[in-house]
């Protein structure tokens, strides 16, 4: 069967990545995949209904943190997972890197804290692959020869690709001017979206090989362009 791929799509608001992720679908589908298309926060019934509450209820910084968590924890379980496992697509309009962006660098939160809620969340094994054991994220729960597998690094859910849409917070900051009536993160000052930036290119510091930067000042047009291109690219050094 032919193996599923996990795309995700990441920048500040305002970059524009949206727009191009329909583009995405198509280039997949013209190759004979099936696609899911999703979003966090977001994506389950349960997810969407913690996404408005993140997105427009004030909270306490853990507490912001933890429901973007939740919400990706439902979403893996219910979609992406099942998705990736029947062979298809998944496009994910953001991922964790959002998470350590926004909640890391633009709100300043713990980033070490947020690795431990990637490992809880995203481990592979708790996901219900691997060996069958339970969901056992602390070393101090394991016994025996679960002790060897808890005190290694646990393989975690990552994105294949990450196609980031790098842009100047000016830019996007008159963009988002002319834009709909901006949600909490959108009514952030200009300083909020440079560690946001910053965020994202330590992330991608952190594991360059999955990331694909494109320059996201350049037009639409030529932005699609790039978009098309880094995607037709990366589709074709796929194995079958
Ligand atoms: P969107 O408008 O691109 O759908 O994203 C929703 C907002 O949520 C956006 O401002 C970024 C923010 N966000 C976080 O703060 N942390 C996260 O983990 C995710 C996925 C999004």
């Amino acid at each position: 069967m032919t193996r599923g791929l996990f795309i995700t799509f990441e920048g500040i608001d305002g970059a524009g990545k949206s727009t191009h992720i329909a583009r995405v679908a198509d280039l997949c589908r013209a190759r004979g995949r099936v696609v899911v298309l999703t979003r966090e926060p977001g994506g389950t019934p349960l997810s969407e209904k913690l996404r408005d509450m993140v997105l427009h209820e004030p909270m306490d910084a853990l507490t912001e943190a933890l429901l973007m968590f939740a919400a990706r924890r439902e979403h893996l379980v219910q979609v992406i997972e099942p998705a990736l496992a029947r062979g298809e697509v998944v496009l994910c309009d953001r991922f964790t890197d959002a998470t350590f962006a926004y909640q890391g660098g633009g709100r300043g939160f713990d980033w070490q804290t947020l690795g431990q809620l990637e490992r809880m969340v995203q481990n592979l094994v708790s996901l219900g692959h691997g060996s069958g054991h339970g969901f056992s994220p602390y070393p101090c729960d394991a016994v025996g020869s679960d002790l060897a597998l808890a005190t290694q690094e646990p393989p975690l859910r990552q994105p294949d690709l990450t196609v980031w849409f790098d842009l100047d917070p000016t830019i996007s900051a008159q963009r988002l001017a002319t834009a709909r009536v901006p949600d909490k993160f959108e009514s952030q000052p200009v300083a909020f979206f440079a560690a946001v930036r910053a965020a994202y290119a330590r992330r991608q510091a952190q594991t360059p090989g999955r990331f694909a930067r494109i320059d996201a000042a350049q037009s639409m047009s030529v932005v699609g362009e790039d978009v098309v291109r880094v995607l037709t690219d990366w589709l074709q050094a796929q194995p079958a």
